[in-house]
């Protein structure tokens, strides 16, 4: 496709289409997108914030820095720059960022690359096979995060990958006899069947994933109820590799920056046929991130628990239609 094939408008267009299928926290899309002419702001829409999980709002915005950088990597992709300004009001607190859709470029392969990957990209929730995740692509996606400001730290020392196991296991007990957790958590795991574009949908885990050695406990979506789909008798009990994004500070700029990061790793390794697990528990009960933060982390803020592996398919992905997260100002689109 050459670059010039794509009007200012179709470019805005398809870049907010492919915003949508950022990872977000419960699949909650906590994001709304505005177009003024060759400008897109990005929100944060605290509506969907988990009031009980994520108080702060640090995840919401993980997601919507993850939901940024995908609008930027299209804005790329049909050969324009995107000029991009985050959090650039402190008097409204939602405008997550501007981008302005600038001058025409040629978009080069490894932009496509990542591009090619939005929508292919799927969150993992088992172990994976035994293939290795060779050195090189581990050291990339560390650059790939440090290029937008975040640190990825793969955890080696198996006493480590052991204490992480142990707090994501101890975190997911202590959430699972909390009301006010679990209530919120059965508000975003979507039955099967449901024709909702929001929250996990019942295809996007398996209904009895094997136990990795060590355990990472995941998300019980399926409840009592047993959904999820029938689990990948491939897939093995390891791990994967086990990973850290950390950021130098803990405000709402970094927590931006982290999501960024978060989907250009995400992307880069997909391009690589690399999944990941999340397991982000432990971080949402203050002391335990603390701990993290203070013991594994160096004083870095740990911003996701991951794990990183090679699967042969991953579980389905469901987004809101572009209208529901699309405010067009004028009419340009
Ligand atoms: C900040 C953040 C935290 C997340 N935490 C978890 C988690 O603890 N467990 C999990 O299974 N998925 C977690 N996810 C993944 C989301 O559930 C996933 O992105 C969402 O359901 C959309 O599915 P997809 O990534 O397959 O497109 C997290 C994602 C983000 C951005």
């Amino acid at each position: 496709m050459r670059s010039d094939a794509v009007t200012r408008s179709d470019a805005i267009r398809e870049a907010v289409d492919a915003a949508r299928w950022a990872p977000s926290v419960h699949n909650t899309q906590p994001w709304s997108f505005a177009v003024a002419g060759e400008e897109i702001s990005v929100r944060a829409d605290s509506d969907r914030r988990l009031r009980v999980s994520d108080p702060a709002g640090r995840q919401m915005l993980i997601s919507g820095g993850a939901s940024l950088f995908t609008l930027r990597t299209m804005v790329r992709c049909k050969g324009y720059e995107p000029e991009v300004l985050v959090l650039p009001d402190p008097d409204r607190p939602a405008l997550l960022a501007i981008v302005r859709v600038g001058g025409r470029v040629t978009p080069d392969e490894y932009v496509l690359r990542l591009g090619g990957e939005i929508r292919v990209r799927r969150t993992h929730r088992a172990g994976f096979t035994t293939l290795p995740v060779p050195g090189r692509t581990i050291e990339a996606l560390v650059q790939q995060a440090g290029a937008e400001g975040a640190l990825l730290t793969p955890v080696e020392h198996p006493r480590a990958i052991e204490v992480l196991s142990a707090l994501t296991t101890a975190a997911q007990a202590l959430q699972s006899v909390d009301r006010r957790f679990t209530l919120e958590l059965v508000r975003w795991a979507a039955p099967p069947g449901s024709p909702r574009g929001d929250g996990v949908p019942a295809g996007g885990y398996p209904d009895t994933p094997p136990r990795t050695e060590p355990a990472f406990a995941q998300r019980d979506y399926g409840g009592a109820h047993g959904w999820g789909a029938p689990t990948d008798q491939r897939m093995s009990t390891s791990p994967g590799v086990v990973a850290l994004l950390t950021t130098s500070g803990d405000s709402r700029r970094e927590w931006v920056a982290a999501g960024q990061a978060l989907q250009r790793v995400l992307l880069h390794a997909s391009g690589y046929g690399i999944s990941a697990a999340f397991h982000t528990q432990a971080l949402e009960l203050p002391p335990m991130r603390e701990l993290l933060r203070t013991e594994l982390c160096a004083g870095r803020f740990p911003q996701m628990i991951m794990r990183l592996g090679i699967t042969f398919d991953d579980g389905a992905g469901t987004r809101r239609a572009l209208p529901e997260v699309l405010e067009v100002r004028d009419q340009g689109l």
